[in-house]
């Protein structure tokens, strides 16, 4: 595997390769990462993988700092996955200048959800992932499902940049106790990683109840939600949200747009002590 830091030299490297395929991520891989590094060999070739802790994505009381950097243990599972590049660019590689335009996503997609917790978090995503597909130019892009949000904007903003990459989506990969993988739960204290697979059990518990419904109506969802945030704060845990949404725009589901069928998807992010865990079930 090659590892490369420099836009240049990655181009050159790259040059010719039309069918390329390409998995960003913030390193400290988990099964999850490489289950996409393993989808995105299927539709393109050769595969790209980068590494980036991408500061514009963190707020000021965020873990930027912290954020678990392992970069030779990262190396050794991506060579094991037969991975032709690793774009491992430095802030300055990245960023030489400092990053002044910048992709907003849409209001009614940003800044609801992740976006209202995480005031800019969007943005952040959005600018970096622009750049690193500016710089790898692939044929393919993938993106996990377990940042659903995330990867709906990128679509989105890949459709109205009309940029030439397909946005391929991986499902999320979890542990057997159910909790999705994440990079974030090895903050985890042995208690609370006990504790953490409740946050899949309720929103399974959840979607059961939405299956169960004679009649779906916003009444009958709101008071789902509700029984599912009480559900994890008497069991310690701190919910930003429980949503139940429209898997095509992430939109509240109204009445009429219940009545046909309009699939669903139901998001949440809590945090349990200090460590905010995100997760989604699609109904
Ligand atoms: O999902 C992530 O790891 C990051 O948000 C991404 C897409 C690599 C952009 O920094």
């Amino acid at each position: 595997m090659k590892i490369i830091s420099d836009i240049q030299e990655l181009r050159d490297h790259l040059r010719g390769q039309n069918r390329a395929s390409f998995v960003p991520t913030m390193g400290n891989l988990h099964e999850g990462h490489l289950s996409l590094m393993r989808l995105a060999r299927q539709h393109g070739d050769p595969v790209v993988a980068s590494i980036f802790v991408n500061r514009l994505q963190f707020g000021p009381n965020e873990d930027f700092d912290s954020y678990p950097r392992t970069m030779q243990a990262d190396i050794d599972k991506l060579e094991k996955e037969g991975v032709y590049i690793l774009f491992a660019p430095t802030e300055r590689d990245l960023y030489p200048q400092p990053q002044e335009y910048r992709v907003d996503p849409p209001q009614q997609l940003g800044d609801i959800l992740e976006g209202e917790f995480r005031p800019g978090f969007f943005k952040g995503v959005c600018t970096v992932v622009l750049k690193l597909l500016s710089c790898v130019q692939p044929q393919v892009a993938v993106f996990g499902k377990k940042d659903y949000q995330q990867l709906m904007i990128i679509r989105q903003m890949a459709k109205q940049f009309a940029l030439p990459v397909d946005i391929v989506p991986g499902e999320t990969i979890r542990a057997e106790d159910g909790l999705a993988l994440s990079s974030r739960n090895s903050y985890l204290s042995s208690a609370e990683r006990t504790e953490a697979p409740e946050l899949q059990k309720v929103l399974k518990e959840a979607r059961a109840r939405v299956l169960d419904l004679s009649e779906r109506n916003d009444h009958a969802l709101n008071e789902i939600e509700k029984v599912a945030i009480s559900t994890l704060t008497r069991r310690g845990w701190n919910p930003d949200y429980i949503a139940i949404r429209q898997q095509s725009d992430l939109a509240r589901p109204s009445n009429e747009s219940l009545q046909t069928g309009e699939g669903l998807v139901i998001l949440t992010a809590a945090k349990l002590g200090k460590t905010r865990l995100i997760d989604n079930l699609e109904i």
